[in-house]
């Protein structure tokens, strides 16, 4: 068998070392690592990589990119972002600047609010058009699979378009996107007394989300100021009952409950955990869940990080996202959350690049299909313009990423996309 494209003089390849589920504490520091290596493609996977002799797989129609020494690690997956949403906040950011916090933000009725109301007036195209913009940067930052949630609708009509949106973009972008149904992303000001009839009629909307295939995950916000413990319970068990897959905003701001929650009903992923407690700490060393830290919105909201070393120590398995959304995390720049993980989490470049990679895709249950470069994998690649992966967690807010390959195809080349949507 040849390949369709060989990358040969890859100063570096970076890959995580896998084992059984999810690569946990003092493991994400261990990556494979090749040097002066070769990746092969065929049909869009990786058939082989390494350091060993690859004459054979070349053949007459067999496509040669030279890496020139460059740096390779699998296609980045940013498995938490809310990038489907209509409009800006900008106009809350002098607020933000003088100091009022982002839950009092909210809670007057701003904030989320504010998104919802745009994202229900904006024409589909629109909502199309400038998620795409968000996609091509994501994409240029080597990102090339993202979760994305609904969840600034919060009634049926808009919950539906901008999961519809996401279907759309999904099939004509070059990012595979990961849909989840977050109906309950906030209390609605009408609902204020009544937060059992709204998540009642959230998980009224199950059926539909569920029989258009337009979610596989189901996502609550559990916090002070939103939904309580008991809420997060009532409607994840719902959701599970209709066969979503689980995941859960938790500990952003205050410690309620809903990590060990979290483990209880197996979700997939707890995500933020800026102020995790023993409780959480203690139930995610016990299960799979995936603890999902989001750094950039950390930065953004000037905030505590997440205990990343102690949760290392724990033993937990660690994803980094963006978080990108309007209001906590207006950056698409997946880069910048690494460097932040270095920076301000301490965490080493090896644990990074698993958080990154094999643990967000473990997250969004596609550990046996990205994440990583290994056999069978899909051929999603990056090649950097970097010596090394330290260089591009030290050099910090600077795009390092040359080219991206997905499914083996050349998406981006020399910063440049070089890609055709279908519409
Ligand atoms: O993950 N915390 C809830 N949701 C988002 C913020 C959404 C917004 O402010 O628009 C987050 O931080
Ligand atoms: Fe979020």
């Amino acid at each position: 068998m040849t390949a369709d494209l060989i990358v040969i003089n890859i100063g570096i390849l970076l890959t995580p070392k896998v084992d059984k589920g999810p690569v946990r504490g003092k493991d994400m520091d261990i990556v494979e690592e090749y040097q002066n290596a070769f990746l092969a493609v065929k049909d869009g996977k990786f058939i082989d990589y390494g350091t060993h002799d690859f004459q054979h797989l070349v053949g007459d129609d067999t496509e040669v990119v030279d890496a020139e020494g460059r740096l390779v690690t699998p296609g980045l997956v940013d498995s938490h972002t809310h990038v489907v949403h209509g409009g800006s906040r900008e106009y809350e950011f002098e607020q933000k600047m003088r100091g009022v916090p982002y839950l009092d933000i909210l809670k007057a009725g701003g904030g989320i609010h504010s998104t919802v109301k745009m994202t229900r007036e904006i024409s589909k195209e629109g909502l199309y058009a400038q998620s795409k913009k968000s996609l091509d940067f994501m994409l240029g930052f080597g990102v090339t699979t993202v979760e994305g949630k609904s969840g600034y609708g919060l009634e049926l009509e808009t919950e539906l378009k901008q999961l519809e949106v996401q279907r759309e973009l999904h099939e004509n972008h070059p990012i595979d996107i990961v849909s989840t149904f977050m109906g309950a992303h906030a209390l609605p000001v009408a609902y204020k007394s009544k937060r059992k009839d709204f998540l009642d009629k959230v998980i009224g909307m199950f059926d539909t989300v569920k029989q258009r295939e337009l979610a596989e995950f189901v996502d609550i916000f559990c916090e002070d100021g939103a939904f309580d413990v008991a809420d997060s319970r009532y409607l994840l068990e719902a959701a599970k009952k209709h066969g979503f897959k689980l995941k859960i905003h938790a500990d952003e701001v205050v410690a309620l409950g809903g990590v060990p929650l979290a483990a209880h009903l197996k979700a997939h992923s707890a995500d933020h955990l800026m102020a995790i407690d023993e409780a959480g700490l203690r139930a995610l060393a016990h299960s799979d869940v995936i603890a999902n830290l989001l750094p950039s919105t950390s930065f953004y909201l000037n905030s505590d990080y997440a205990p990343a070393r102690k949760m290392i120590e724990r033993n937990l398995a660690l994803a980094l996202s963006s978080d990108y959304n309007p209001g906590s995390s207006p950056s698409e720049n997946f880069l910048f959350t690494l460097n932040l993980a270095a920076i301000h989490m301490k965490m080493s470049p090896n644990e990074i690049l698993t958080a990154a990679t094999y643990n967000a895709a473990y997250g969004i249950d596609r550990a046996d299909e990205i994440g990583r470069i290994a056999k069978g994998y899909k051929a999603d690649f990056v090649i950097y313009d970097a010596p090394n992966w330290p260089y591009v967690l030290y050099h910090f807010a600077i795009n390092h990423v040359k080219d991206v390959f997905k499914m083996g195809i050349k998406v981006i080349e020399n910063k440049q996309k070089v890609w055709e949507a279908k519409q």
